[in-house]
This record gives C-alpha cells, structure tokens and sequence, in this order.
C-alpha cells in the first residue's frame, strides 16, 4: 500500500470524527464568513495543486448538477431542501485539510459527502449554513495481493463484504406478487473462482438450492466490485445486527408481518469469518465477533406523493418495531453506512445514536489529540 494513501485513509477517518464535533457547537454564520472561507483556502493548502479550481459556489453553471450528481435518494431531490455555501471537490489531500481548517477558523458548518450510501442526505443537506465537501474525485481502489489489503478511497462506491476467504452470500427476502402475494428469498452471491467450484461448494454445503451452472455469471474482479448503477427512488433503509438465532417461529411470523406490510424488503448479509477476526477497538466500526448477520430493511418507492412518503415511513417502523426481540439490544446495533435518521440525531447533545454505530469506541472517536 502506497503510504500516501494510508494516510488519507486514515485522514479521512479522522473527519468523520471531526464531522461530529462540528455539529456539537451551534454553529452562526454569514456572507462574510463564506468570503473568509474562501479566501482562506489558498493559504492553506498546496500551492502546486490549486485549490480554487475545485471550489463551486451557487453563481458557477456546474453548482446544482455537481450538487445533484450524487443525491440517490429523490426524497432529498428537492428545490427546497437547504443548498450548500459552496462545494469543494477537492483533488489532493492538502484541499481537504484546508477545507477542514477553514470551516473551523470562519465558524462554518462542514458537510462530508463520500461514497453513495447516505440514506437521510444527511451529507449534503443541512439546516445551518453550511460548505459541501464532496469526495468523489477520491475514488481509488488500490490492491495489495501479498499483503492480503485493500485501500478503498472514500469516494468510491464498491460493497462485497466477503465473510469467506472466497464466498459471500446475501439473503434478500421480499414480497413479490404472482396472482397470489407470496415472500420470495433470493440468494445472491459473490464467489472468487470458477462458475464449476462454486456450483460444486454450494451443492456440498446448501443442497437445497439446487444451483446449475446456467444460474452463475463469470465477472472479472473488477466488473464484480462495480455497482450497477441503483436507478432513482424515494427511499427508507434501517439496519439490525443478529447475534442469537431467529427461530422457526419467529421467522414465520416475519413471513407473514412481511405479507402484511407489502413493502418492506429485507436483507441479511452475513458477519463472522474475517470479520469477526478484527477485534472490536482496531477501527472505529465495532460490529465483530459474536455477530451473525446485519439485515438491512428497505423501502424503495416511486411517487413523490406525501401520503406514499408517510405510508413507507410507517410500515418501516412498524417492521423495525416488530423485530425487536429477534435483535442486538442495550445498545441496538445499527450500520453507520445505513444513515438512519430515527436512531437519533447530536441535536439534543446526546451520544445515545453513536452508541448504536460504535459502542464502546465512541469515547475514543471523540477524544481530540
Ligand atoms: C432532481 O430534481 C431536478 C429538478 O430540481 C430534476 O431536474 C432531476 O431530474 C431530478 N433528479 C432525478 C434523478 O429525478
Ligand atoms: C506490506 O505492507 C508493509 C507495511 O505497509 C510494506 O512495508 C510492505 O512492502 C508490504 N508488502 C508488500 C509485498 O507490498
Ligand atoms: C437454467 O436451466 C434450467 C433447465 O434447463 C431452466 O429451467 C432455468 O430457467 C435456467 N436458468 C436460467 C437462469 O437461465
Ligand atoms: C405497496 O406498493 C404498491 C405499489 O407502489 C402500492 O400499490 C401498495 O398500496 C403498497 N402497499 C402498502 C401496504 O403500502
Ligand atoms: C435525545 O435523543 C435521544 C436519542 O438520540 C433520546 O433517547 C433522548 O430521549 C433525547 N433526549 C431529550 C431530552 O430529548
């Protein structure tokens, strides 16, 4: 691994933590403190690499279409939502500590917008005046095959959790409606090898799937860690973490509240292997051994109408309500990636949400050096 990229990596950690302590202090601002902000940046970054030439404010053509560019979620997609001072989109690692340094000299809220998870537009929306910094120009994936490492920028939008040196298999469960409505599983599933091993291991260990080759889709590995692009829809997602067993009867009565609520898809990705081998305090994210899966509940719908926005939210919460006994308590664990906006926000100072993202490692995350 390159070192210049170790550090970023580990710079950019530390401004998710920064992110929060930013929101902390009730932040007052003003046209002068954007002027500030921005003559500040040339004084605080590389001089080779200039920085205004990444800096968009809302009279540059480019601002709405860069702004819009990673907004996934059409809830967030709105003309009234609160737009940004300005965006930075910054090319070279000195862009990014300028911005951070600038912000906090002029008093001025930072927005951090990464990869293209932010469920609640929590990373571009905001209620105080704020400045956007937008990462997408960090999107490198670099390999270290010997090393067995991979860094991946924050830009950049890749998932395939393997819990196994070379199988990952999601479990996806919705309802689907052929003349009757029934709950259909799908198995999804990543393999690194050939198509003919992994139909060979998954007739050894899961029979019952009864997968043939015509059901797999040879990819190269870099084909396999793009995203197809997710299309636009208006979205809830939460998250749970599982570290007991679902029994059978709790899953029937899942089944049937999933018939009942029409919409609501869950899925359930599998812990443990590599995962569970990293202990609890090496990153900020705690969610290791002694974790089976994360289920990720999601509602994607397709009409902006008010009445559809409240009935998904609903039947969100009345699924996350449901689940309850089968799940993570004292804290219920929660995906930081899977922005969840009812867990709880610093608004009223309190840390309960971060709990549920980062158990014991909050009070570590917060500590200033
Ligand atoms: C987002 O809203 C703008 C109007 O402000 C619209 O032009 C654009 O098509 C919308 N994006 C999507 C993906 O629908
Ligand atoms: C593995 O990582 C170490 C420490 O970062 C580095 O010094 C070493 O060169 C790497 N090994 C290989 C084969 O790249
Ligand atoms: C695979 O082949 C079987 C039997 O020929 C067929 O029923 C099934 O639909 C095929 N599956 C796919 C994904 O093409
Ligand atoms: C589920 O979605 C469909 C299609 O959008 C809609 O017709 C139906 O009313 C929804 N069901 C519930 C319970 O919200
Ligand atoms: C503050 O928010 C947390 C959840 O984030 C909640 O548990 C707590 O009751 C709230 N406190 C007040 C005083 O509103």
């Amino acid at each position: 691994m390159k070192p210049s990229n170790s550090t970023l990596a580990s710079l950019t950690q530390n401004l998710v933590v920064l992110l929060f302590i930013f929101t902390f202090c009730a932040v007052s601002s003003s046209s002068s403190h954007i002027e500030n902000f921005l003559d500040c940046l040339p004084q605080h970054s590389d001089p080779s690499s200039s920085i205004s030439q990444t800096v968009y404010t809302p009279e540059n053509p480019s601002f709405s279409s860069i702004l819009k560019a990673y907004i996934r979620n059409l809830r967030f997609n709105t003309s009234s939502a609160p737009k940004p001072l300005a965006i930075v989109t910054p090319l070279d690692k000195s862009h990014v500590q300028a911005s951070v340094i600038c912000a906090k000299t002029n008093e001025i809220e930072l927005r951090i917008r990464s990869g293209g998870h932010d469920y609640e537009g929590l990373s571009y929306v905001s209620s105080n005046p704020f400045v956007l910094l937008d990462m997408f120009n960090f999107r490198s994936i670099d390999i270290d095959l010997a090393n067995e490492t991979a860094w991946v920028q924050s830009g950049a939008t890749l998932v395939a959790p393997r819990t196994d040196p070379n199988l990952f298999i999601r479990v996806e469960s919705k309802v689907i409606r052929e003349g009757k409505k029934t709950v259909e599983v799908s198995f999804i599933a990543l393999y690194l090898g050939r198509a003919s091993d992994l139909v060979q291991l998954v007739n050894k260990e899961f029979p019952l799937l009864g997968l043939r080759h015509n059901d797999t889709q040879e990819l190269s590995w870099l084909e396999s860690s793009l995203n197809p692009p997710l299309g636009f829809n208006y979205e809830k997602h939460k998250s749970d973490y599982v570290k007991t067993p679902i029994p059978k009867v709790g899953l029937e009565a899942l089944w049937k509240k999933m018939l009942e609520l029409e919409n609501i898809t869950l899925q359930f990705n599998p812990y443990g292997g590599k995962m569970g081998k990293i202990p609890k305090t090496a990153t900020p994210f705690p969610h290791r051994e002694g974790t089976l899966f994360k289920i990720q509940y999601l509602a994607l719908w397709n009409d902006d109408s008010q009445e559809f926005t409240d009935r998904n939210l609903r039947g969100m919460k009345e699924m996350y309500d449901f689940m309850a006994p089968y799940v993570s308590k004292n804290p219920r664990e929660a995906f930081l990636n899977y922005r969840d906006i009812d867990i709880g926000t610093n608004a009223n100072k309190s840390l309960a949400f971060a709990l549920d993202y980062f158990k014991e490692n909050v009070p570590r995350l917060l500590k200033r050096s």
